[in-house]
């Protein structure tokens, strides 16, 4: 699967946070079963790692990717756990060093139009403009989209189920990325259903 195939799979791709490793199989079923089938588990958590192993071992149909990549150590270890893509809120030359040696497809952060060719130097077509509402959100992507127009994006970063299907409407946007469908509350009280219907309801947002 490429990266782009990842993109297009998802109308949104949760950012997950794993604060109780326990969390982190029935919170991938619940959104699978609301249609959300891409995931990012991020390393922000000590259970990144392991919930990525978990997921990738017991959630059929689930895509999982990992997220907050900032350190080149961490690509091995994520593609070991089992992630299949990669995240970051931006790109250095060791991250672009530690993706082409792990193989792992990167979505790499970008917010200007520098970093996006500077991006695309590197052959990165597909990036994830972060954080994507303080960058200029859809006035942002309609911008770029005539002098930058071949490269896609998941705008990440301060984007709701209200404001999710501007963002699709972008003819440079394949999917965005948010933490909405993954309430702090809904995970301390272990509420699935109320996780799988705003997965439901995101997975709706591409007709
Ligand atoms: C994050 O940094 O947590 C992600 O970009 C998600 O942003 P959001 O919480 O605004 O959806």
């Amino acid at each position: 699967m490429t990266l782009l195939d990842i993109m297009h799979a998802s109308p949104v791709i949760p950012v997950i946070a794993i604060d109780r490793l326990e969390d982190a199989v029935p919170l991938a079923k619940a959104l699978v079963a609301g249609g959300i089938r891409v995931l990012e588990v991020t390393l922000r958590t000590a259970h990144g790692l392991p919930a990525i192993r978990a997921i990738a071992e017991q959630v059929p149909g689930a895509i999982v990717g990992v997220g907050t990549l900032t350190q080149p150590e961490e690509f091995t270890a994520a593609r070991d756990a089992g992630a299949v893509f990669g995240v970051s809120p931006g790109l250095t030359p060791a991250l672009i060093d530690a993706a082409r040696k792990s193989g792992l497809p990167l979505l790499p952060g970008v917010m200007t139009p520098s970093e996006v060719m500077g991006a695309r130097e590197h052959g990165f077509r597909q990036l994830k403009l972060f954080p994507a509402v303080p960058a200029g959100g859809v006035g942002m992507l309609n911008a770029i989209a005539g002098p930058l127009g071949d490269v896609m994006f998941c705008p990440t970063g301060g984007i709701s189920q209200e404001t999710a299907g501007r963002f699709l409407a972008c003819k440079n946007v394949a999917c965005v990325g948010g933490s909405w469908l993954t309430p702090k509350e809904a995970l301390a009280a272990g509420d699935w259903g109320t996780v799988e219907e705003l997965a439901r309801a995101a997975a709706g947002l591409r007709g």
